[in-house]
């Protein structure tokens, strides 16, 4: 899915995302002294809170976006990257926080698969360690059904921006949400390139996903919205974070 133009032009098309706060957040809610990102993409998490003698280790499944975060760190001796699920990394435990941002939970397709993403999650937090994810909020997506959306979004780059069409189809029954995107991309005024690219998703009902926290042994600690991290989420937050506690034995 992170392939190609997709990968080419990712920072930019995000840019405007508020990393910092949910970086902030994240500074808020745990303790960074060593840090798993699963799922990490580019690293941009990773960028906002490495600092001091923190060591952080990204993990994503796909070859070139996690090519694409290990250049932009290779003079960081604190930053690790890897291309792999987080079930097969095995080269470190004991973090303090895991973090999976930005929809990591809801590409995860299979109940299978997601059950063995919280399990690996799970044994390499050391106790009492803390997991935040975001994802989209079932409650919200089942309420009000994804629809057709086009956006412009004005590049980092002088004279630059995008126009961004997305054609979602989602099936109630089974939470898949297929994403189809088509990118134009403008550099003062003309259009300098395109492409498309799919996103699969899966929207996991909210009580599955907390039954499956609890069923690897983390706490809830609370559930907030991701317009306003101060507030509990409530039904009609369509993306919501998850702060969970790895239970002390
Ligand atoms: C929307 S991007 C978010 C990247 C990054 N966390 C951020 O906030 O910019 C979703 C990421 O999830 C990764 N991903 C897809 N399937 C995954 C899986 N099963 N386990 C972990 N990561 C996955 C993708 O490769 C992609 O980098």
């Amino acid at each position: 899915m992170y392939k190609g133009k997709l990968v080419k032009y990712y920072d930019d098309l995000y840019h405007n995302k508020d990393y910092i706060a949910e970086s902030k957040f994240i500074e808020e809610s745990s303790k960074l002294n060593k840090v798993l990102d699963v799922g990490c993409g580019t690293g941009t998490h990773i960028k906002n809170l490495c600092k001091d003698e923190r060591m952080f280790f990204g993990i994503d499944p796909e070859n070139e976006i996690i090519e694409k975060a290990s250049i932009k760190f290779k003079d960081n001796p604190n930053v690790f990257f890897k291309n792999c699920h987080v079930s097969e990394f095995t080269e470190e435990s004991s973090f303090d926080t895991v973090i999976s941002m930005f929809n990591v939970v809801n590409h995860i397709l299979s109940e299978s698969d997601l059950e063995l993403y919280f399990k690996s999650i799970s044994e390499l937090l050391v106790n009492g360690g803390t997991f935040i994810f975001d994802c989209f909020n079932s409650n919200a997506v089942i309420n009000d059904k994804p629809k057709v959306t086009m956006k412009e979004v004005v590049s980092s780059a002088v004279g630059g921006s995008y126009m961004i069409s997305c054609t979602p189809v989602f099936d109630s029954d089974t939470g898949y949400m297929k994403m189809d995107n088509n990118v134009r991309v403008f550099h003062l005024g003309a259009e300098v390139d395109r492409f498309d690219y799919t996103l699969e998703h899966r929207i996991w009902l909210l009580h599955f996903l907390e039954e499956l926290v609890e069923k690897y042994s983390m706490r809830i600690e609370k559930i907030v919205s991701n317009f306003d991290y101060n507030k509990k989420a409530s039904n009609n937050d369509y993306k919501i974070t998850f702060i969970c506690k790895k239970e002390t034995k």
